[in-house]
């Protein structure tokens, strides 16, 4: 298998009708999507997923936000996919990521900021692990 990362669109993204956007976007540039769900998950789950952040002032907002609705989770693959979908993601903040970018494109407060992506290929590992306990299916045959 060649290199993944983990993305989620988060509730602001669902609302507002971005899944086939976010999508889209990641299948022409070339990437694979081998796993995928919707999901509302739990405050110690949103907890554990955001670990790092605990200490932030911004942590339990994040954490209601997360939970506030319905997010899609998925793995990528293809070609150093964590950096170029951190590229396809755009700046955290969305008044800093470049027009042409999803958040650039789509959002304008750090806090509503549509979509996750992993931000190194360990961190992409440990958040797989985390949302996909099931595992991964195999595409049939060597389609890539
Ligand atoms: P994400 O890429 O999911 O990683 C951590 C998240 O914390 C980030 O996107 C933002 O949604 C959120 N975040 C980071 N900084 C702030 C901030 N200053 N205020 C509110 N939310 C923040």
């Amino acid at each position: 298998a060649g290199e993944q990362t983990f993305i989620m669109i988060k509730p602001d993204g669902v609302q507002r009708g971005l899944i086939g956007e976010v999508i889209s976007r990641f299948e022409k540039k070339g990437f694979y999507l081998k796993a995928m769900k919707l999901i509302n998950v739990e405050k110690s789950f949103a907890e554990k997923h955001y670990a790092d952040l605990s200490s932030k002032p911004f942590f339990g907002g994040l954490v209601e936000y997360i939970v506030s609705g319905p997010v899609v989770a998925m793995v990528w693959e293809g070609k150093q996919v964590v950096s170029t979908g951190r590229k396809l993601v755009g700046a955290t903040n969305p008044l800093a990521a470049e027009p042409g970018t999803i958040r650039g494109d789509f959002a304008v407060d750090i806090g509503r900021n549509v979509i996750h992506g992993s931000d190194s290929v360990e961190n992409a590992r440990k958040e797989i692990a985390l949302w996909f306990p099931e595992g991964i299916a195999e595409w049939r045959s060597n389609q890539h």
